[in-house]
């Protein structure tokens, strides 16, 4: 998974440092180009996942557009080369300053999470002579069967307008001059593993739009948001998702009027399986029942564990000795800075070389500087 050529260059680099695979990468956007153009259907790339300047670059030579979720993200995406037009900026609580920027770059749609905010945005708009083109985030109330703290689409969750809020929509829309309702907006959760999800959204989506339909709205573009998991147990075997099902699980489900656009908001899946977090040991010290790998990174630079118990599969690149047992943890003064338990692992000591896989999605992007440690950096293997 890690070419062994690379191994010097590797050495050669300060660790704790993430490694992003420029093939990898340039083979999953080759594949998501491939099975979305099928379709005609439309890629924004979700900048959260990863704002590494030469991963990004990778993914604007493709032609994807960019999902925004901060005025700084949509000042970075034009500053990568990302066209305004192919800007999409969400978020619950996007501030005047970042509706703003938005404003003037001139974005493709304000995904809108409340009334208050549509408001707000309309009031922006008419100070500044504009009209803003605005899509409602629409909460399907779906189950994505992941993580709590990565669902977003349920009844109870913050984000997004819900159905029985529809009709006061529609009223607030008409009533308001400085907005045109483009599109309708969804986003359930991430790391969704099960196609059947994307089925049921896609079959709530037809009853929505039919509703806006009824009520004389034209949709120009549905965006279905991100969400495609990854494999976190088996990267080797499965090193790019399957945008093959997943895309045709949209085109079999999902029913667009003539000239409609159907939008796509991928973060992980675009860049998690190119990345790897390349630490080094720092001690191995022997515990009651255990004995613990200590590494020189920690959930400053990968939170993922710490924060949602996320599994990471850990290689040691330095030592083929035969597997002992260990807790590999990080330096942080926090007990949660754990990013395995337990796991069997080639004998190792202070110096040897460790990658943590799949950690190019929300992996950079997450990290702290807690403990006064310094930020993470990152390099693609032409950076190396
Ligand atoms: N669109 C919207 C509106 C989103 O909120 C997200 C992710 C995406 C698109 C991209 O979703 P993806 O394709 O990456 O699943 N930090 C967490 C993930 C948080 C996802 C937040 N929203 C993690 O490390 O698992």
């Amino acid at each position: 998974m890690i070419r062994k050529d690379l191994l010097p260059k590797l050495l050669s680099k300060a660790t704790p440092f993430y490694f992003y695979d420029t093939a990898l990468l340039r083979q999953t956007v080759e594949e998501i180009k491939r099975e979305s153009s099928k379709y005609g259907y439309h890629v924004h790339y979700a900048l959260k996942a990863n704002t590494h300047d030469a991963v990004v670059k990778e993914i604007v030579s493709a032609g994807f557009g960019a999902d925004c979720v901060s005025g700084n993200e949509v000042s970075y995406a034009k500053k990568m080369g990302i066209p305004s037009k192919k800007i999409a900026f969400a978020g619950v609580g996007k501030t005047d300053r970042e509706i703003l920027t938005a404003l003037k770059a001139g974005i493709f749609s304000f995904n809108c999470e409340s009334i208050p905010e549509i408001e707000v945005i309309n009031e922006l708009a008419m100070q500044e002579g504009m009209i803003a083109p605005i899509a409602i985030r629409i909460n399907p109330d779906v189950d994505p069967e992941t993580h709590e703290y990565i669902t977003t689409g349920l009844k109870d969750n913050k984000f997004g307008i819900n159905h029985w809020d529809f009709d006061l929509v529609a009223q607030k829309l008409k009533s308001l001059s400085n907005i045109e309702l483009t599109g309708i907006h969804f986003h359930v959760g991430s790391q969704i593993t099960n196609m059947g999800v994307f089925e049921q959204l896609s079959l709530k989506i037809n009853k929505i739009a039919s509703w806006f339909k009824e009520n004389d709205f034209h949709l120009h573009h549905i965006n279905v948001g991100g969400g495609l998991g990854i494999n976190y147990d088996a990267p080797i075997q499965e090193p790019v998702a399957d945008f093959k099902s997943y895309f045709k699980a949209f085109h079999d489900h999902i029913i667009l009027e003539e000239g409609q656009q159907l939008h796509f908001e991928l973060g992980r899946s675009v860049v998690a399986q190119c990345g790897h977090l390349i630490s080094q040991v720092l001690y191995v010290k022997k515990g009651l029942e255990t004995q613990f790998m200590i590494l020189d990174a920690g959930m400053t630079e990968l939170i993922r564990p710490a924060l949602y118990g996320a599994h990471h599969e850990i290689s040691v690149l330095t030592s083929d000795l035969p597997k002992e047992k260990y807790d590999v943890v990080g330096p942080v003064c926090e007990s949660s800075d754990v990013f395995s338990k337990g796991i069997m692992l080639p004998k190792a000591q202070r110096g040897d070389i460790i990658a943590i896989h799949s950690s190019g999605a929300y992996g950079q992007t997450m990290a702290s500087s807690y403990n006064m440690r310094d930020l993470v950096k990152g390099y693609t293997t032409e950076e190396l």
